[in-house]
Formats: structure tokens, sequence, C-alpha cells
């Protein structure tokens, strides 16, 4: 299944304290009954049982630590880092005997592991637990309770006790599409453990590039670390980039102080071929060696089973397993389509030696044989579920991405299990069909739908459920391709994904979390980092009327207050709050953000208000007419400059624009841009639609109500591969409003076209 333009905070990049006191006090004003001063942490706590009384906060705060206690030691220094990055008060950090006033760390047996108290009292603060984890656990949870110097100084009094309910609270980072930096790695460390996330699936291996160092095979990273883009036009530079074992080393050391446990993955026996490109011999073909691919989809390239392959693969998770000292190894399994094994007269002798004739049981055989290696060596097996088969070591762990159904039957045989289902926790799906969304599929997954995922299963017994370790996201980079998108496909449904793995189902509640939520936009920008505002974001729909232009302002969460200007100027928070649609005079610059009280939580919108500018709709406000595979694409060349965003479905390129007049007659026309057509579909590939044998060259064919009408006019698109904005042509007279939909056909697969804008008008 895995087969995808920035927006940002234009606000100040530091929130003014005394605004932060006000937000986090609207924001609590409805929750606050409920669980006072919790109302800004995430996940949410547990137990939070309010006190009597306020800590005051000073300026510098007295943190004390049990003397020689290393672990105390770590968790107050990130205190006091987190402080000072979130603008917070300063902290003395020292061993010794906690004074009046002082936030001290302690230990304390008998909590859970990653378990914390947390006790606010008129006379101090203090963080006990019984593991390291759990005073790291306390300090990011007292990090977010204290607001920045300046707001009111008061801590009411509490007592939080919190412990997850899951051990398995992960994000997977696919870096074999895309290449992102150590540092970035090391910041998304960071910041998940900001969230309580605390295992990070790092998908190091695939088609398109082998990116971790192997002493042992150096081709490995030499040739499967590069690839030549798929573009249209001239060729672009080779793309790539890899992790060497001393990055690697420093990426594990720190994620051991973050409480982040690095779960490597290497894929076997598909999604092989950017190894198969490095050492042929590895392969099941006799034909000639592939290419690391440059395309996206499910490719047939697999490794062989014979004894040297499997002794290669056995070479690499020996060093994997020296410098991933956690107990986790994935070793992918997903996918791997058996046309090849299936036509190599080698392999299927060697699979009828093994006694595994069955395709399916060959790769049984791969599974089982590793898990042996990782087991011989203490460490846990993980795959995704197509390893699920008879044979599977006990201790396997199944990671299910086809819905939930793979960790049932995983559980229900025995297994431990971590949801990761498609499509509600795969982050390469958009999260609102805003224009300001970056590239990734165009299916909408919402925060809200993330965090509406249910872990528990009501049908699995005790004995089963206690075999579901955890939740997992997937980040798959296929077309993310830079780091600030990825931060913001990840961030805030990210935050989601941590409450639904820490926190009880029964505090679990989406309009509270939305508001807690409001309330760290300001934390995500003092902390740099790129979190999408899409749940807040201004949803704006324009329609001309006689009585002018009629607009209609919403947003996905609907929480906050949308406010509005016409002259101009920054809306702010006592700008003209919207309730009702607007009816506005053509002309008129309007401009509309969302606001939590005195805070603005989103990019403000903007647009001014001419029936030209209404007459042209982007890519993202015209529709898909199917389905197939929809994705956010980037038609200009990464080296091309400004880079808009296109929606496709590369199974049926097809768009309609609703509800366009067409009583005057009126003229159509669109801008075009070519894009690759770099998609391994198999089978799937004879479904894609290009001309209905029509063959005199590309066109988008235009239709009226219905796609499947006949078509009224045609758009011609250019001979040669490059965007264009094509010759407007009249479309027949027909009273009030109508769907318009654009088809393309043309006569090759190469190049695939994608709409820019269409405009349909006098
Ligand atoms: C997967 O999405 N192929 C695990």
């Amino acid at each position: 299944m895995r087969d995808v333009r920035r927006g940002s905070y234009n606000g100040r990049r530091r929130l003014a304290a005394a605004a932060f006191a006000t937000l986090v006090g609207a924001l609590l004003s409805g929750a606050a009954a409920a669980a006072p001063s919790a109302g800004a942490v995430l996940p949410i706590p547990a137990q939070v049982l309010p006190g009597d009384g306020a800590y005051h906060v000073g300026a510098m705060l007295d943190v004390r630590v049990p003397a020689r206690d290393a672990g105390a030691a770590a968790a107050a220094r990130y205190l006091a880092e987190l402080l000072a990055r979130l603008g917070g008060p300063a902290c003395d950090v020292r061993a010794g005997r906690p004074a009046t006033g002082a936030i001290a760390f302690e230990r304390h047996t008998g909590l859970a592991t990653e378990g914390y108290a947390l006790e606010v009292r008129q006379d101090g603060v203090t963080i006990a637990a019984s593991s390291d984890a759990g005073l790291f656990y306390g300090a990011v949870t007292l990090s977010q309770l204290l607001p920045p110097p300046g707001s009111p100084a008061e801590l009411p009094a509490q007592r939080i006790r919190d412990q997850p309910v899951y051990a398995w609270r992960g994000l997977m980072l696919d870096s074999a599409r895309h290449f992102q930096s150590p540092a970035f790695v090391k910041s998304m460390i960071d910041w998940m453990a900001w969230h309580k996330l605390n295992v990070l699936h790092w998908h190091l291996t695939d088609d398109q590039g082998w990116r971790l160092e192997i002493r042992k095979y150096p081709r490995l990273t030499s040739v499967g670390a590069w690839r030549l883009p798929a573009v249209v036009g001239p060729p672009m530079p080779r793309y790539g980039g890899y992790y060497s074992q001393r990055e690697v080393r420093d990426i594990v050391a720190f994620a051991a102080t973050r409480h982040v446990t690095i779960v490597p993955e290497i894929d076997m026996p598909g999604h092989a071929q950017a190894a198969i490109a490095a050492y042929p011999a590895l392969g099941s073909t006799d034909g000639p060696p592939p290419a690391v691919s440059a395309r996206w989809g499910v490719h047939s390239y697999l490794f062989n089973p014979d004894a040297a392959t499997l002794g290669f693969l056995e070479d690499v998770l020996a060093e994997v397993v020296e410098l991933f000292p956690g107990r986790y190894v994935h070793v992918g399994g997903d996918e791997a389509v058996k046309d090849q094994w299936r036509a190599s007269a080698r392999v299927r002798a060697r699979a009828h030696e093994l006694g595994r004739d069955d395709p399916e049981a060959l790769q049984a055989y791969f599974t089982e044989r590793m898990g042996r290696f990782l087991a011989a060596r203490g460490r846990r097996l993980v795959g995704w579920d197509e390893v699920l088969r008879p044979g599977l070591a006990r201790d396997a762990v199944v990671m299910s991405w086809h819905g939930t159904s793979g960790a049932h039957a995983a559980a229900v045989a025995g297994h431990d299990a971590v949801l990761a289902p498609w499509p509600t926790l795969y982050l390469d799906n958009r999260q609102s069909a805003l224009p300001s969304e970056p590239p990734g599929r165009t299916r909408v997954i919402s925060l809200e739908d993330v965090y509406a995922f249910e872990p528990r299963d009501p049908t699995l017994d005790d004995a089963g459920r206690h075999h579901v370790l955890g939740v997992q996201a997937n980040l798959w980079t296929e077309h993310i391709r830079t780091e600030p998108r990825l931060e913001w496909m990840a961030l805030p449904r990210a935050a989601a994904v941590a409450e639904l793995g820490w926190s009880p189902p029964e505090r679990r509640r989406w309009p509270d979390f939305i508001a807690r939520l409001a309330a760290f936009a300001p934390r995500y920008r003092a902390l740099g980092l790129h979190a999408a505002d899409s749940a807040f974001a201004v949803d704006a729909r324009l329609a001309t009327s006689p009585a002018g232009i009629e607009v209609t302002l919403a947003n996905q969460s609907r929480f906050g207050e949308i406010r509005y200007t016409t002259d101009g100027t920054e809306p702010g928070p006592s700008s003209a709050r919207y309730a009702t649609p607007l009816s506005l005079a053509p002309g008129t610059e309007l401009r509309a953000a969302t606001f939590a009280g005195p805070e603005r939580i989103a990019t403000t919108w903007s647009r001014r208000l001419d029936p030209e500018s209404i007459a042209r709709r982007g890519t993202g406000e015209l529709e898909l007419c199917t389905d197939g595979v929809g994705l956010l694409l980037e038609p200009r060349r990464p080296d091309g400059g400004a880079n808009g965003v296109v929606a496709v479905d590369i199974m049926n390129p097809c768009w309609i624009y609703r509800g366009a007049e067409l009583g005057g007659g009126a003229s159509i026309s669109a801008a075009v841009a070519p894009l690759p057509f770099n998609y391994e579909l198999g089978a799937d590939l004879a479904k894609v639609r290009i001309g209905d044998g029509n063959a005199r060259g590309a066109e988008l064919e235009v239709r009226v109500d219905r796609c499947d009408a006949a078509p009224v006019a045609r758009l011609s698109l250019p001979a040669e591969p490059a965007a264009a904005t094509l010759a407007a042509v009249r479309l027949p007279p027909l009273p009030g409003r109508h769907d318009v939909c654009l088809r393309l056909v043309r006569p090759a697969l190469e190049p695939l076209w994608a709409v820019e804008w269409v405009e349909i008008g006098e």
C-alpha cells in the first residue's frame, strides 16, 4: 500500500508571557473543573488531583537531586534545558537535600516502570519515580505545566500520578525513500521524547536506497545509497546519503538520553532492490542487475534464498545488533511479491531442497532463520504482519499494518503485536484538504481521525490484550522530500498518537485534547518545530452571487474563534468574529485567522476578492474524480524554482470543478505541468487510464455534469513536456451552475500531466 508547500506560522517566534497565561486560562476554563492545571500537558496524565493553594514560580528554580543519582541528575538537567528552550524560568540544579521551595527529584520504589508521581505544593514540587525514565517523564510534565517568565507565576497545587498504558509508543521514520540528516533524526527523537513517545522504528533500507553503513559490504552504501531521480527533462544529479556507523552510534547514544529505543529495520526478502543493485548476486533473476530505484510502489526484486545470501543478511544483522542495543530488530517482510521466485528455476530448486515449495513458506523460512540468528544474540525479531505464518517464533513481534487485523491474529496466536494500521496511522496521508498541505497522499487523515483511533480491541480476551505492546504511526517518505515537511506531516498528529499510547481511554476526550493542543502551538514555535496548523487553519469557500461575493469560513477542528478584517490589516483578537457567511463587495481584501483567546493559532488566510481570482481554482480547490492512488505531487523540479503542489489520481488523472456558472457561455482554460510516471504498479498498471484509444496527443477532455458524459470541449496539451497555460476554449451555454470534469488523455504513460489550475469565466 505504500505506494504525496509548506505553510508555517508567521507569527512571533516567542509568545509574550502575558498572552500565554491568558491563553491557557481561556483554554482551560471548560476543562478546569475536571483536570486543574493538567490542561496543557500532553499526553494527558492518568490522574490529576487538585490540592490547596499554589506554588510560586520564581525566576530561578532551585532544583535538587539525590546525591550520586545519575538518572535523577540527567532528568533535572533535561528540565533545565527544556525550560531554557521554552523561555521558562532558569534552573539551579544541585545534588543534596531540598530546601523549602525547591523542585526535588526523588526515588520511590513501587511506581510503575516509566511512571512518576508529581506533587505541586505551596512549599515545593516533588517528582518521584522508580526508574530513570519515570523521572525523565516527570520532568517533561513539569516543563509543560510551568508557564514562561512574566506569566502569573502561580502553579496550582496538585498531585499527578501517571504511567503509560502501552510500552510501545512509536513513530516509524522512512529514511530510505528520502534521506534525513543525522541532526534531523536527533531532533525528531528529542521532540518524540517531549511527547513521551519512546520507540523510533527506523526504516533504513528499501528499493530506493540503503542508508546504513555496513563495514563488510561497502557497496551497500557506495552504490545502494544513491539513485538518479525520476524527472521530466534533463537528468538531475544523483540523490542519496547514508548514516555512517559513527553517526548511528551518536544517534543511538542521544536516543538513550531521551529514553527512546531505536528499532532498526532491514527489509527482506522484498524492498531489496537497492541492495541487489549493489550486489547483484543477492537477487533472484539472471537478468541485468537493476539500478537503485527512483520509482514508487511495490517492486519485484527479492533477495534469493541461497545460503550465501542468507549468510550476507546475517552478516548485516550482526553489524546491526552491534550498533543498536535495543531488544528489537525489524526485518520487514512486507509486500514481497513472489513473481521472481516463481520464475527462477534456481530459487525453486533451493525452495524444494528446503522443503518450502510454496513461496509463502519460503518467505517464512527467511523469517524463521533471521529470528533464530537474532534470538541467539538476545534480540527479538519484529516483522510487518506478513510474517505471521505457522512456524513464526513465539517471541517474534508482529507489526499490524493491514488495519488492525494482523495484531488481532498475532495476539490470538500468542505473539506480541504493535498497531500501525493503514490508513489511520499512516502520516503520509495529508491532514486536511487545504492548499497549504505539502506533498503526500490525497486521502485526508485529520488530527481528529488519528485521535479517534482506538487501540483497545474489545474482541480480545485479557491474555490477547496483553500481547498488544502499543501503537505506532508511520512516516513513509516517498513524497515527503524535505525535513520541514516531514515535521509538518508528523506534528501534531504524533501528539495524538502519543496520547493514544500513553493515556488511559477514560482520560482521552477530543474537545479537551484539541484545547490542550492549541496551547501547544506557541510551544512548538518556541522549540522551532514546523507543526502543521491544519486543524485550526481557516478554510474559506468563495462563490460569486448577484449581491457580491459570498464567503464561508470554517476550520477543521471547529475549535477557537475565526476573526477577520476587510481593510487589509492583520486580524487580531478583537477583530470582527465570524459567525455566518459574509457577503462582500468585489475588490475587498479579506483576511481571517483562528484565535484561541488572544492567541492566533494558525496562519492568516488572505485573499483579494475579485471575480477573476474566484473563477480560477488551484488544484487544491478541485476534486479528484476517482480515488485510485491519489497523490499530492510537486510538478516543478526541485532544481527548478518555486514548488507548487498538484493533486492527481495517478490511476485516472481527472479533476472536477464544482458549481461553474455556465449560463452565459463560459470559457475554460487551465495550466498544466508534466510529471514523471515513476510508479511500480504490477498488474494494476493495466488499470491506468491513458487514452481510451485517443492517439492525437495529450489533451484534457471537458465534460459537464458527469465525468462519463460525451466531451463538450478539449484543451490541447503542448507537444513538449513543459509547464504550460492552455489556450482557452468556449463551453456551450447551459443555464445555471454545473460541475465540469477535466480528464487527461494521453498517448503514453510518460509523461503524466497534472492540472495546476482551472479557470472558468466569462
Ligand atoms: C507497509 O506499508 N508496506 C508496511
